[in-house]
């Protein structure tokens, strides 16, 4: 079975004619830009919610009505230039979760990422009782079997409705991980091991729901052979962040990107984020001086974590990120995937996905193995 293209990605009425999704990437590294240019190429872009306000004028005095307004400026935007699947990643972390998945819904987003957090609550603004009408689509984004289960459990009860799809991340990705630190490294948490797992959590839901629930893998998936060898063991579609980063059309600067161009696998390191959980980003002056005690001074407009203990943490997260995006790295930090050291030129998202896609049918041509035909 050499399938002659490339297997599209169909989360009930949609359809993504590459079953790539481009990763959410938070405080401005997936605005309208790239995740257009990644829907203008058949697969699904994603503008990430997270510190989005940041850039416009009145954050510091109103930042929730900053978050939304520069939400719904970032949707248009990008509707104007593409037709095709536009996706909205809200960390369930942020203060503020409500009033952006509610503003992407009014907005017309074609899926919403939960992310960072269960997703076991919806907004009370949305219709509950309804959630099947909605046209956007609810995936959330888990990095095990038993997170999948809490989701799938408390929907069915809570909303008589299960997620349209699931995004598994493995700790292979980057930013926030949804794993514990020593769990990192562990085998037994590879995304190899959890994918076939949430797979089966999904399954009899899918008949219990009679629809089709596609799984999404996530987390170092690199080259058009990761993408096929996921796509055997049970996804239907993959997520890819760090490869975005690098083209032209990821809305970071052009410094943003030089770091990934120039950081070796010894750089990217894993650290304790101010949100809670452990990330992994590009080791730099910034990061070396808060590992080591020093604190920076900030003013917090407002918590945009819920877990944030703002007084105590040494430096404000929201800030960095902003910084490093802008390219100001003295007082800042990139988030990566641990294949940042292999990005090593930058491209457009055309060429990208049209590599990947020819390189996908190499792949796919000589190594028919889903039905263990001998080649
Ligand atoms: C710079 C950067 C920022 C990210 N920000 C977010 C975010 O705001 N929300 C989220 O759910 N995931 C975030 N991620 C994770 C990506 O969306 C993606 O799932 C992950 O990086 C996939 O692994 P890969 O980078 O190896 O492809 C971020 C990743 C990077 C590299």
């Amino acid at each position: 079975m050499n399938s002659k293209k490339m297997p599209t990605l169909r989360i009930g009425d949609l359809e993504a004619n590459i079953p790539i999704v481009q990763g959410g990437m938070g405080v401005g590294i997936s605005l309208s830009g790239l995740a257009s240019a990644v829907a203008n190429e058949g697969g699904i872009g994603v503008i990430a919610t997270a510190g989005i306000g940041q850039f416009e004028p009145d954050w510091d005095t109103n930042s929730r009505e900053a978050d939304k307004k520069a939400l719904q400026k970032e949707i248009r935007k990008a509707r104007a230039k593409t037709g095709g699947i536009i996706g909205v990643n809200v960390m369930v972390a942020l203060s503020d979760f409500d009033d952006l998945v509610q503003c992407a819904v009014d907005e017309g987003a074609n899926m919403l990422f939960l992310s960072a957090g269960l997703p076991i609550r919806l907004p009370n603004t949305l219709p509950l009782d309804r959630l099947g009408e909605l046209a956007t689509k609810f995936v959330p984004i888990v990095s095990s079997a038993r997170a999948t289960k809490i989701i799938f459990k408390s929907w069915e009860k809570r909303y008589t409705h299960v997620p349209d799809a699931v995004v598994v991340e493995g700790p292979l990705a980057g930013g926030h991980l949804g794993f514990k630190k020593e769990q990192i490294e562990n085998p037994d948490y590879a995304l190899e091991k959890i994918l076939p797992e949430v797979v089966s959590v999904i399954r009899p839901y899918q008949e219990q729901f009679n629809k089709s629930i596609p799984v999404i893998a996530a987390g170092g998936i690199y080259t058009a052979a990761d993408i096929h060898k996921f796509m055997q063991m049970g996804a239907q579609g993959v997520q890819m962040g760090t490869k975005f980063v690098a083209t032209y059309e990821c809305d970071a600067s052009r410094v943003f990107k030089e770091v990934y161009l120039n950081c070796k696998k010894e750089d990217i390191i894993i650290i304790d984020s101010p949100v809670g959980l452990p990330g992994r980003a590009i080791r730099d002056e910034f990061l070396e001086r808060v590992s080591s005690g020093a604190k920076e001074s900030f003013k917090c407009p407002w918590k945009c974590l819920k877990s944030c203990d703002f007084k105590n943490v040494p430096y404000c997260i929201g800030r960095a990120l902003t910084n490093a995006k802008k390219g100001n790295l003295e007082e800042g930090f990139a988030f990566a995937g641990a294949n940042a050291y292999r990005v090593d030129t930058i491209i457009s998202v055309k060429e990208l996905i049209e590599t990947l896609v020819k390189e996908y049918m190499a792949v796919a041509t000589q190594r028919p193995m889903a039905t263990g035909t001998p080649a």
